[in-house]
């Protein structure tokens, strides 16, 4: 056998062959852990998104993960603007709404992905008492504030840190509110971490402190369609939530303070059904919603524990969305104050239904609701709150 100086023997030719075999196998293997996705790294990426009305800079974020699902962040908001999760063909589409301009988010967004402060969902008549001392908020939705007044945590831009581990990916976003912002007391400084797993989850991790007594109720506003962006309503999809009681409200989307038991009502979601089969019912809850805008009282084992709220699945892309969170509550909301009146980044209208939120949070109006789980944050703690939307197929 002729092997060249390297092999003066039969035996060192064997081994001058594997060798060489070895390192083929090497370099296909490498190949191989380079091109597939299943061993890809996480990885983020970040480019310049535009710049607000005011000359702010807003930077784009666009988590990766070792599966291809992606997830982009703009600094302005804290906004998902886009999130694209795989279907049971291993097809990824976005599934949630969103415009594809700065401009639009500033100045018509109904919160499509953005972070919600510092109360989530509304306070009655914009007003609450702490400490007995009275506090006045902007009345940004008739009479009463929702989601953080005029220029809430969705309309700021925030400061942003990339986090990265081999699996998981994230983007920590920073804000200071100060005292006085928008009505409320204490300058409060906030943390939100998304991150998005290995196994298709988008986690987000709120902390706050304050420096006076203040209260506090953050969430997140994503808009989900599984079936993707603008491929029509919601309705169709399968939803079940943990929740024997939810809060009625009043004509005002107010909660009436009655923690009412869902049995024999379309607020029913404990065995899964399709979103359709209530929205339509003539329930007068349903009818002051226009759809389902109400808040749900997650059954809890632990009062802290990070446990599974809801399952939404869509039938049509196998896709299906766990909500997990450590909140005692969850705004469903169907998008019915959707009205065709906006494009957005499908390239389409919106029109009523075409998403929904499943935004967890504590109670709407708790600061005038002493029954309900308590919003206040005083300074020396610490609010920490987890929500995870884990995507799968089914
Ligand atoms: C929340 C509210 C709804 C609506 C949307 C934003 O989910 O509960 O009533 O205001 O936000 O349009």
């Amino acid at each position: 056998m002729k092997l060249g100086y390297y092999s003066p023997s039969r035996r060192g030719g064997a081994i001058f062959v594997s060798l060489k075999k070895l390192s083929t196998v090497l370099a296909i293997l490498m190949f191989l852990l380079a091109t597939s996705p299943t061993f890809a790294k996480a990885s983020i990426t970040k480019t310049v998104y535009g710049k607000t009305g005011d000359g702010k800079e807003v930077n784009e974020y666009t988590l990766t993960n070792s599966n291809g699902a992606e997830v982009k962040i703009i600094t302005y908001g804290g906004i998902i603007t886009s999130l694209r999760v795989p279907d049971r063909n291993g097809n990824l589409d976005n599934i949630v709404l969103g415009f594809n301009k700065l401009v639009d988010y500033e100045t018509k967004n109904p919160y499509f992905g953005a972070l919600i402060g510092r109360y989530g969902n509304r306070i009655a008549n914009a007003k609450f008492a702490l400490d007995g001392k009275d506090y006045t908020l902007a009345a940004n939705n008739g009479s009463n504030s929702l989601h953080g007044g005029n220029k809430g945590f969705d309309k700021v831009v925030w400061e942003a840190k990339e986090v990265s581990g081999d699996a998981n990916v994230g983007l920590e976003l920073s804000y200071l509110s100060s005292d006085g912002e928008e009505g409320y007391p204490g300058n409060l400084t906030v943390k939100v971490v998304y991150t998005l797993t290995a196994d298709n989850a988008i986690k987000i991790d709120y902390t706050a402190a304050t420096d006076k007594a203040t209260v506090v109720n953050l969430t997140h506003h994503s808009y989900f369609n599984l079936g993707g962006n603008g491929s029509g309503p919601i309705y169709n999809e399968v939803l079940q939530v943990n929740a024997d009681k939810y809060t009625p409200v009043d004509a005002t989307l107010i909660p009436t303070g009655e923690l009412a038991d869902v049995t024999g009502t379309p607020f029913d979601f404990r065995n899964p059904k399709t979103i359709g089969s209530g929205i339509r019912s003539g329930d007068e809850q349903v009818v002051l919603g226009r759809g389902y805008d109400h808040n749900f009282v997650l059954n809890r084992a632990d009062k802290t524990a990070l446990e599974k709220a809801a399952y939404l699945y869509d039938p049509a892309t196998g896709r299906g969305m766990e909500v997990w969170t450590t909140e005692p509550g969850l705004q469903f909301y169907t998008g019915n104050f959707l009205d065709g009146t906006l494009v957005g980044s499908s390239g389409g209208m919106y029109r009523q239904g075409e998403g929904l939120c499943l935004e967890t949070q504590h109670f709407p109006d708790s600061p005038n609701h002493s029954a309900f789980p308590s919003t206040e944050l005083k300074p020396g703690d610490t609010y920490q709150s987890t929500t995870i939307y884990k995507f799968v197929v089914d």
